[in-house]
């Protein structure tokens, strides 16, 4: 039987209560914005969980204990569901997650099924951390897809910490990104994946690199509509006509992570400290 967790059992959700979204830093806001447009009125909580970013290079037991802090803190605030807005965090610890609490737990994993289908080549290349390239959730992706597709993959090191850096260093990025997609292209990649949440808050910059002609792809809208059903299934997706409140926590420090959402959230945000 499926482990209840007793914090969980002990609140009632309602429609009005909010949705917990998480990553290692701010990559998460790609999926945190698909799901403000989809369902707008929802009230959302956002963790970047700034100070232990990147995941990318972590080992699971690392991912799966920072998972579990932040579980407890959504907890306490009383979640309706939880969004593990991160694809290396999903492929190490979302299985145990959903062991562990009994609320909707949605994931993002690379989006190789919307690429396979548009690609004319055959050849699809996955940008991704190398956790979630390395993880038997991703080995078994590509298995479903292997006899239909050409599936290339590419961790891209550094890439995560330009971004949580402020993007701003537009020399380097485009450098590291030629580095990674070059070799997929070349062997006729023309579909990218982006299986990283940071990778689509400089999705204009990979498509230039890219080049026009390449399809690229990514999970944040079908996040959101997972999320949706989910919430029309159990009767707690919140109808009003007042757009829901979004509220950010961090676990960097406050002042130099407002600024930094506030950057890639497109407009000013306060944030407080994530309760470790
Ligand atoms: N944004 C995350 C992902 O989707 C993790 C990046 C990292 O922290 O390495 O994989």
């Amino acid at each position: 039987m499926r482990p209840r967790n007793a914090a969980i059992m002990s609140y009632a959700m309602t429609a009005a209560t909010p949705i917990g979204v998480f990553d290692s830093g701010v990559g998460g806001l790609s999926i945190l914005s698909g799901i403000h447009q989809l369902l707008p009125a929802e009230n959302l909580l956002y963790v970047a969980d700034s100070a232990h970013a990147p995941y990318g290079p972590k080992g699971d037991a690392f991912i799966l204990e920072r998972c579990e802090s932040i579980m407890r803190f959504f907890l306490q605030q009383q979640v309706k569901a939880v969004v593990v807005a991160c694809n290396t965090a999903t492929a190490a610890a979302v299985a145990r997650l959903r062991e562990q609490y009994s609320l909707p737990i949605i994931g993002v994993e690379p989006a190789v099924k919307p690429a396979a289908a548009l690609s004319r080549s055959a050849v699809v290349g996955v940008l991704a951390t190398s956790g979630t390239i390395a993880s038997d959730k991703f080995l078994t992706l590509q298995s479903r897809f292997n006899d239909k597709v050409e599936i290339r993959t590419r961790a891209c090191p550094g890439l995560v910490e330009l971004i949580e850096a402020g993007g701003n260093d537009e020399a380097a990025l485009v450098a590291l990104l030629q580095e990674f997609i070059r070799p997929l292209l070349d062997t006729g990649a023309d579909t990218l994946v982006l299986g990283c949440t940071h990778y689509s808050l400089i999705r204009g910059l990979i498509q230039q690199v890219a080049g026009e002609t390449i399809s690229i792809v990514d999970a944040e809208i079908a996040v959101a509509r997972e999320l949706q059903r989910r919430l029309a299934a159990l009767g707690l997706q919140q109808q009003s006509a007042i757009v829901g409140q979004v509220r950010f926590y961090s676990s960097g420090d406050p002042a130099a992570q407002r600024n930094l959402l506030a950057r890639y959230w497109g407009r000013a945000v306060e944030v407080t400290a994530f309760p470790d």
